[in-house]
C-alpha cells in the first residue's frame, strides 16, 4: 500500500490484513509499561492539518510514536499556510525536508488525493485524515476493528448509520468499508441530511430511527456538522434531537447485544443522551483506543511491510 486515500475501492483482502495487524499490534502492547517498538526507527511522518481535530492527530501522533517514528505536526494555522502557501508548495517542502508520510486534513474534497498525485515524484506515502465531505478512512477502519471486538465477523451484520450522513466523511467512509466488508448498511437520516445519489450507495435508507433500531447489530450516530451548514440547518437542532437522537428510550428499542458508536465529537443531549454514551453498550471510548493500533497498523503497511510501496 503506497497512501491511504479512500476505503472506496480498497480492496477488502487488503482492509482485513490492516484490521488484523492493529489486533496483533494491540495484543502485542496490551500490559506493557513502554509501549515502544522499533518498527519505524528512522522514518519520519508529519502530520498537516487545515481542521481542528484531537483523536485523529493525537492519535496518529501516538501510533507513530509507539513504533519509534519521528513524528512532527504542522497545523496550518500556525505554519507558513498562514502567509498564503499553497497546499503544494506546502506538501513538496515537507517532502524535501524528509517525510516519509504525510497525514493531511483538510476541508476541501479530494484534497488528499492532490496531494498524493504532487507527492509521487519524491515517493511519499498520503494518508487523507479527513478530507471536506468526502472521506475518513483509518475512522471507518477503527469503526470496524471496534464492531469486530464487540460482535465477531461483520458479513450479514446490519449497521445503522444515524443523522448528519449528507455532510459526513465518516458516513461515506463506513459505508464503503462496512458493506465490503459484508455489513448491511442503512442510513437513517432526515432527506434534507442524505447527499445526492444516495441510491448509487450500497445501503437502505430510512427516516424512521425507532422503525430501525429493534432490527440492528451496531448504531453509528454521527456528528451533525453545524459549520458545514452554510445555509442554515433544517431541521432544527430541536426537532432532529427528537427524531434522531439516541435517547435512553430509544435505547431501549435496541436488541442486548447492540453496540452504540459515536466517532466524535459528541453533542450529548442533541446527538445521544449522556446515559447513552456512557451506558455498557457504547464503544466509543474504545473507538479511539482503537484509533491507535488501528493508525500504527496503517503506517506500518505503508512504511514497513513488504507490500509497502505497492
Ligand atoms: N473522529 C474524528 O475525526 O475526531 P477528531 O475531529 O477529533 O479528529
Amino acid at each position: 500500500m503506497k497512501h491511504l486515500l479512500a476505503t472506496d475501492g480498497l480492496d477488502p483482502a487488503l482492509a482485513t490484513a490492516v484490521l488484523d495487524t492493529a489486533d496483533e499490534l494491540k495484543h502485542t502492547l496490551l500490559g506493557r509499561e513502554v509501549k515502544k517498538l522499533p518498527t519505524l526507527r528512522g522514518r519520519t511522518v508529519i502530520t498537516l492539518f487545515y481542521e481542528n481535530s484531537t483523536r485523529t492527530r493525537v492519535s496518529f501522533e501516538i501510533a507513530g510514536k509507539w513504533m519509534s517514528a519521528d513524528v512532527i505536526n504542522v497545523s496550518a494555522s500556525s505554519s507558513s499556510v498562514n502567509k498564503g502557501e499553497s497546499l503544494r508548495d506546502t506538501a513538496l517542502t515537507l517532502a524535501a525536508a524528509g517525510a516519509d508520510c504525510v497525514i493531511v486534513r483538510h476541508p476541501a474534497s479530494g484534497a488528499a488525493q492532490r496531494l498524493a498525485g504532487w507527492l509521487a515524484e519524491p515517493g511519499t506515502s498520503v494518508v487523507n485524515a479527513g478530507d471536506g465531505t468526502h472521506e475518513h478512512p483509518t475512522q471507518a477502519l477503527l469503526d470496524a476493528a471496534t464492531l469486530r471486538e464487540r460482535l465477531g465477523s461483520l458479513k450479514d451484520r446490519r449497521i445503522a448509520i444515524v443523522g448528519d450522513v449528507l455532510h459526513s466523511r465518516v458516513a461515506r467512509s463506513n459505508i464503503h468499508l462496512l458493506s465490503a466488508l459484508g455489513a448491511e448498511v442503512v442510513l437513517v437520516a432526515p432527506p434534507t441530511l442524505l447527499p445526492y445519489g444516495v441510491e448509487s450507495l450500497p445501503v437502505t435508507v430510512s427516516h424512521d430511527l425507532d422503525a430501525e433500531l429493534p432490527a440492528v447489530d451496531a448504531v453509528m450516530m454521527l456528528r451533525v456538522q453545524a459549520e458545514r451548514m452554510h445555509g442554515g440547518f433544517f431541521p432544527s437542532a430541536r426537532e432532529y434531537s427528537i427524531a434522531y437522537g439516541l435517547s435512553e428510550r430509544r435505547q431501549k428499542l435496541l436488541p442486548d447485544h447492540a453496540v452504540v458508536l459515536h466517532p466524535g465529537p459528541m453533542l450529548r443531549g442533541m446527538e445521544i443522551a449522556s446515559a447513552v454514551a456512557d451506558s455498557p453498550a457504547s464503544a466509543i471510548t474504545e473507538q479511539v483506543r482503537n484509533g491507535v493500533h488501528v493508525r500504527m497498523a496503517v503506517l506500518y503497511h505503508l512504511l514497513a511491510s513488504e507490500g509497502a510501496a505497492a
